[in-house]
């Protein structure tokens, strides 16, 4: 089954992920043409999905498992900020696929900090999000979503789930990327104005997984255990190491 540019337009409402769609049957990675064609001068708000990717990665250079009947694309974002909002930008997907998958599958989701989307302790989704930045200024960001949809389980790693497998039926591929779409405008644009996550951080603290555990989470200095307490509006996730609250800007978490 081939994924139809016409069923995405169907139910898109957003004005920037209309722009301009690049469709293709099997590429290398989303991420690596839709920065060619930023290059070459495609707009913010260029899709790439590919039904299958050869190369796909993620991120801290893992491979991507990339068979048919998932979601692969990329799309090009132009804040017009400094890198340093880009953590939040990965949040704000986040949370964009976690309401996709709450419309058209039915089914809830949680974000695993920071990129993670996780169903009955499995992962189902992963973000990347790939900077180009001049100085102060952000040039682009290649945001790449994977989503694994309608896949046998025994087509992925061990420790991921797909929403077929979840929900028990096929999910339209379609009606789940134009949803996801038209949640990123809404949230990407209220982000313009607010400039940090304050209108979503209801949301976000609600969604967030191992919330109040005591987790052991690989920073710059090493591994360090500690309790997850909240998301800040930067982005940054608030920590209980020792007797004091720590501030993690980037690392993994893993369950004790
Ligand atoms: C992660 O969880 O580490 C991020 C996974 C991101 C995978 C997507 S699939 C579409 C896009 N193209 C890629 O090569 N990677 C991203």
């Amino acid at each position: 089954m081939h994924i139809s540019k016409e069923k995405i337009l169907l139910n898109l409402n957003s004005r920037i992920f209309s722009r301009q769609f690049h469709l293709f049957e099997e590429v290398s990675s989303t991420q690596d043409i839709l920065r060619s064609l930023i290059v070459s001068g495609s707009p913010e708000g260029t899709i790439v999905i590919s039904e299958t990717q050869t190369q796909g990665r993620g991120r801290l250079d893992r491979e991507w498992v990339s068979p048919e009947g998932g979601l692969w694309f990329s799309t090009a974002l132009i804040p017009p900020f400094g890198p340093e909002i880009a953590p939040q930008i990965t949040l704000l997907a986040a949370f964009s696929i976690v309401q996709a998958v709450s419309d058209i599958a039915d089914i809830a989701a949680s974000i695993k900090w920071p990129n993670d989307i996780f169903i009955n302790g499995k992962k189902v989704a992963g973000i990347i999000g790939e900077m180009s930045s001049h100085q102060v200024a952000i040039k682009y960001i290649t945001l790449g979503i994977g989503i694994n949809v309608n896949i046998l389980l025994e087509n992925l790693p061990p420790c991921a789930t797909s929403l077929s497998y979840e929900t028990q039926r096929e999910i339209p591929l379609e009606e789940l990327l134009s949803s996801f779409l038209n949640h990123l405008d809404d949230s990407y644009s209220a982000f313009k104005v607010s400039k940090d996550l304050s209108p979503f951080m209801d949301s976000i603290r609600n969604l967030l997984l191992y919330k109040n555990e005591t987790v052991e989470i690989s920073t710059a200095q090493g591994m360090v255990q500690g309790t997850i307490l909240d998301i800040h509006t930067d982005g940054r996730l608030i920590m209980k190491i020792g007797d004091k609250p720590r501030m993690i800007s980037s690392g993994e978490i893993s369950q004790l």
